[in-house]
């Protein structure tokens, strides 16, 4: 009964919240006199120039691709992927703004309209095709298995993981690897990474699959854990910008930044740096 109540409460307010925003959407474009709408540009770009900004989403719990850090005694994200965000946004005249959430949270947070594109090491999958766009492929990296040191002679293989529990991110590409190429397993979906290293070293789980360069990060930081030998597949390869569907012009500006990012060896150097600035 009371829970009933509260979910009406919260509904409600959820509603006005979304209510405000529209309002505070519609003042904005009628008082816009200056940028002219152009009709030929998507929703999503149109969005992007008349603020001035474009807002990415992001789920700060992956280094080197995105995490927090201590800079000058202020907590910021950092990353490759924010180095590719913040060169989209330059490519596009925009100011850059950051959104961390949830990783399983993102699609919601770019069909609501509440980021404009996600950076968040994410592979463009079919499943997802079906709701998002995607740009190009800017960066690729392989699976990986963490184990806790304390087991390296005992599990080996993906059959000496039968029966043990494998800790997952929730709504990662690593959920399907844990179902499909481990069916002896249990799969363990948790909602960040720092939940599956913890589950990890707490013998709540037994393994913990994450992408190689995020396994180098939390391995280096946590001796009594190491990168196995077992071999994982990728069910898509690499990693893409996501935008709202059929946002074409924004996805081919896109496009043109992560050219010039791989042509000119940018993302490289983006990926050393961050991999080295992880504490
Ligand atoms: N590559 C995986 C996927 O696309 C995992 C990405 C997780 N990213 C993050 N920022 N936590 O599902």
């Amino acid at each position: 009964m009371l829970k009933n109540t509260l979910k009406k409460i919260v509904g409600v307010s959820l509603m006005m919240t979304t209510i405000i925003a529209f309002t505070a959407c519609g003042n904005k474009q009628n008082s816009s006199t200056d940028n002219a709408q152009d009709k030929s540009q998507s929703a999503a770009m149109q969005k992007i120039k008349k603020s001035g900004k474009l807002v990415i989403g992001t789920s700060a719990d992956y280094p080197p691709y995105e995490f927090h850090k201590s800079v000058d005694g202020k907590d910021e994200i950092v990353g490759f992927d924010i180095e590719v965000g913040k060169q989209i946004a330059k490519d596009l005249g925009v100011q850059l703004e950051i959104k961390d959430m949830k990783f399983d949270g993102l699609l919601a947070a770019l069909d609501q309209g509440n980021v404009d594109i996600i950076v968040a090491g994410m592979n463009p999958t079919e499943e997802r095709k079906k709701s998002v766009d995607f740009s190009n492929v800017y960066y690729t990296a392989v699976q990986s298995v963490i184990l806790r040191t304390s087991d390296k002679d005992k599990i080996k293989s993906i059959d000496d993981l039968k029966g043990k529990k494998v800790a997952v991110q929730k709504g990662a590409t690593q959920e399907e690897i844990a179902k499909k190429q481990m069916p002896n397993s249990q799969a363990i979906a948790l909602p960040k990474i720092s939940d599956l290293i913890l589950s990890l070293k707490n013998n709540r789980a037994d393994a913990v699959i994450v992408e190689l360069p995020v396994a180098t990060s939390n391995v280096n930081s946590n001796k009594d854990l190491f990168i196995s030998d077992i071999k994982v597949q990728n069910e898509v390869e690499g990693s893409a910008v996501a935008v709202k569907k059929g946002s074409t012009d924004l996805v081919q500006s896109i496009n043109k930044t992560i050219d010039r990012l791989t042509k000119d060896k940018s993302i490289d150097k983006y990926v050393t740096d961050a991999t080295n600035s992880v504490e």
